[in-house]
């Protein structure tokens, strides 16, 4: 074996791709039962509709070479994503766009108009100097737009009261002053056209390149552990980065989803692949109905049944599976001092979500695999 990865999303996957490909044998260890990390995805037993486990994953990018490498493994569909929000039983587009104004305002207003009242709203607060997120958001887009679609969603997702929130999580809303609301703004976007799951496969399908599945790096009993290998051989780690250091510096803080999927009687539940709830009386932040990921499958799902899920959002325990980092200052200081401890690790090389303690959409985490190999691991 010339090099170890640990962690088969896509990560780790385009590592393990590309040593293989110059020519290098890899194992590659994750301790799910499955291979791609949260981007994995399978067909749901009773109606065969294809699920993303850890919720839903779309893919888009502008990077070119990203683009082009993922190509190689899987074609993509033309799905284009768009996303609603439901505000006091009403159904509203998203991002925050001249439909959605004139649609909440009751009004027909042009582009300078409805540009000219959001201004003239946000004035309340100065978003440059707000002490908290809701004044930031406000000084933003102003109070009617922020309290209709940002306060109790976001409170939602964070637990928190916004006006207990740091300014900084929020850095711009974006405001469209037309009626487009394609919700990425990249150059490529599509979903995998025979599902992630078997694109994920093929990354790993070469004859150098060892899977092993329900294998824990921290489990001392099999034989490919941290205290086996570091030193032994290089390590690609997209692992916690606490967990690695034992949690030496303290935690770093995260989010987590949980889930509630169901399959419902009806061959259409709301329309459309996601529909938010942006109000504090709906407990859930949003429900996913997959078989709008893929309107061209229409012939192989089933007409008469539908699968849905609805999403919760917390903050994660030990226990659970981490999704979004929280980044207080704190997380910040102690991720210093993990990446300082990271430096002096020789020959263990930390990247990925959790391995770096940043979101990453997929391009990104493609993207930035591709430069460890070339500039680090090549
Ligand atoms: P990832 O988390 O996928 O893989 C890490 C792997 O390491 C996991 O399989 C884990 O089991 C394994 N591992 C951890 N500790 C280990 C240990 N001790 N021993 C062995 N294995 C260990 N992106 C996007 O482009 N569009 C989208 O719509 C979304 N949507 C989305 C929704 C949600 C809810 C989340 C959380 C994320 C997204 N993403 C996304 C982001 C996408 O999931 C992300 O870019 C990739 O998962 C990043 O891949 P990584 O390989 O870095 O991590």
């Amino acid at each position: 074996m010339d090099l170890l990865i640990v962690g088969s999303g896509f990560f780790g996957l385009t590592i393990a791709e590309r040593a293989a490909a110059a020519g290098r044998s890899v194992t590659i260890i994750d301790r799910r039962h499955h291979l791609g990390g949260n981007a994995y995805s399978e067909n749901e037993p009773v109606t065969g509709i294809e699920v993303h486990r850890y919720g839903a994953h779309l893919f888009h990018t502008s990077n070119r070479a990203v683009w082009e490498y993922v190509n190689r493994f899987t074609s993509f569909t033309n799905y284009v994503h768009r996303v609603y929000t439901n505000h006091k039983g009403v159904v509203f587009p998203l991002p925050i766009n001249l439909g959605t104004i004139n649609q909440f305002f009751r009004a027909a207003y042009s582009p300078d108009e409805a540009r000219e009242l959001v201004h003239g709203l946000a004035g309340e607060f100065d978003s440059r100097s707000a002490q908290n997120l809701e004044e930031r958001a406000i000084g933003l887009i102003g109070r009617p737009l922020y309290e209709a679609f940002i306060r109790d969603y976001t409170a939602k997702q964070w637990q928190t009261d916004p006006k207990d929130l740091p300014p900084e999580i929020i850095s711009r809303l974006p405001v469209r002053y037309t009626y487009d609301n394609r919700y990425f703004n990249d150059t490529w976007e599509g979903l995998p056209s025979d599902g992630y799951t078997a694109w994920l496969e093929r990354m790993a399908d070469h004859p150098r390149i060892d899977v092993r599945l329900s294998t824990d790096y921290f489990d001392l009993s099999q034989p490919l552990n941290k205290r086996s290998t570091v030193g032994q051989v290089p390590v690609v780690y997209t692992g916690a980065v606490d967990r690695y250091f034992d949690f030496s510096e303290g935690e770093l803080s995260w989010r987590t989803l949980d889930f509630e999927e169901e399959v419902l009687d009806v061959g259409d539940y709301q329309g459309t692949s996601v529909m938010n709830y942006a109000d504090a009386d709906t407990p859930f932040t949003r429900i996913h109905e997959f078989r709008h990921f893929h309107p061209e499958r229409a012939d192989r799902y089933p007409d008469d049944k539908t699968v849905i899920m609805r999403e919760y959002s917390r903050f994660a325990s030990r226990a659970d599976e981490p999704y979004y980092p929280v980044n207080t200052p704190l997380d910040r200081q102690r991720l210093i001092a993990y990446r300082d401890l990271a430096r002096g690790e020789a020959g263990v090389y930390f990247g990925g979500r959790l391995g770096t303690y940043q979101y990453l959409d997929m391009h990104m985490a493609i993207g930035s695999a591709l430069s460890m190999w070339s500039n680090q691991l090549a």
